[in-house]
């Protein structure tokens, strides 16, 4: 279980997350939509303590982690129990795709080489990669790239997944395999918390929507109350800009 209580956190004098709390049970995906600039990135990172929070309570599992009181040690085990997907990937480039997903394996769990490299064939395999184990990155095509970054979370073995706009770095024939990969893992119950810009996925992966504008929940319930009946005028008036944007798309 996932428990995010009164979170904020500025940049010097831009209030980028305001009081934000929400809670998330296991197996659940939460999805995050809002305009540009207004924190989902910063909610994400500040999750796993890639950047700290001014103030709030983040509990995942058994370890709850307080911004005004934190000590070294959790933190390091709160980042344990997350693993963040990135816009552009970030694999390492000097490894191949095995390496890739073995290097969480050996390096933080400190798993012997020879289980590491089994486990990541698994991987490989559930992400549908088998035949790119030997592959550079640079070899890879951009959808591949994040289905390796996707598999490569995976190997830690978090109680939660953290995905920071999965397909917003890809040629839009790329988007699906890597959509089609996240569906599989909501399939399979594996809880997730996933920044999109992506409408028509955030309805269908969601099984809980926050709209976040300005730094704090405007609106936040099922796919059905957020896409269907949202309630608050600026939920509405960004879900229309959308449905503009994929009316002129669709002509
Ligand atoms: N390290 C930083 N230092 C200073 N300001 C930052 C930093 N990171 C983010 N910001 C600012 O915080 C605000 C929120 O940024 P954030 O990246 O969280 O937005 P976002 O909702 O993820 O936007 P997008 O949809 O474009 O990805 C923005 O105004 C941004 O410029
Ligand atoms: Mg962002």
């Amino acid at each position: 279980m996932i428990d995010i209580k009164h979170l904020s956190k500025s940049f010097g004098e831009l209030k980028v997350l305001q009081n934000v709390s929400f809670r998330l049970e296991e197996g659940k995906v939460l999805v995050l939509i809002g305009p540009s600039g207004t924190g989902k990135s910063t909610l994400l990172r500040c999750i796993n303590y890639l950047e700290k929070p001014d103030d709030g309570m983040i509990t995942i599992g058994d370890i709850t982690v307080d911004a005004k009181n934190h000590k070294k040690n959790d933190i390091y085990k709160l980042r344990r129990k997350t693993a963040m997907v990135f816009q552009n990937y970030s694999l390492f480039r000097h490894k191949t795709a095995l390496q890739n997903i073995m290097t969480p394996l050996v390096d933080v769990q400190g798993v012997s080489k020879s289980e590491a490299e089994e486990k990541a064939r698994e991987i490989l395999k559930s992400i549908g990669l088998t035949e790119k184990a030997d592959e550079y990155p640079a070899h890879l095509s951009g959808g591949q790239q994040q289905r390796i970054g996707i598999g490569r979370a995976l190997a830690a073995n978090p109680q939660v997944l953290l995905i920071d706009e999965p397909t917003s770095s890809l040629d839009p024939e790329l988007v699906g395999e890597v959509l089609n990969l996240l569906y599989k893992l909501a399939s399979q119950k594996v809880t997730m918390i996933i920044a999109t810009h992506e409408m028509e996925f955030a309805r269908h992966i969601a099984d809980h929507v926050i709209f976040l504008d300005e730094g704090g929940i405007v609106e936040e319930g099922s796919p059905d109350d957020i896409f269907e009946n949202p309630s608050k005028p600026r939920t509405k008036q960004f879900l229309k800009k959308f449905e503009q944007k994929h009316a002129m798309d669709e002509e």
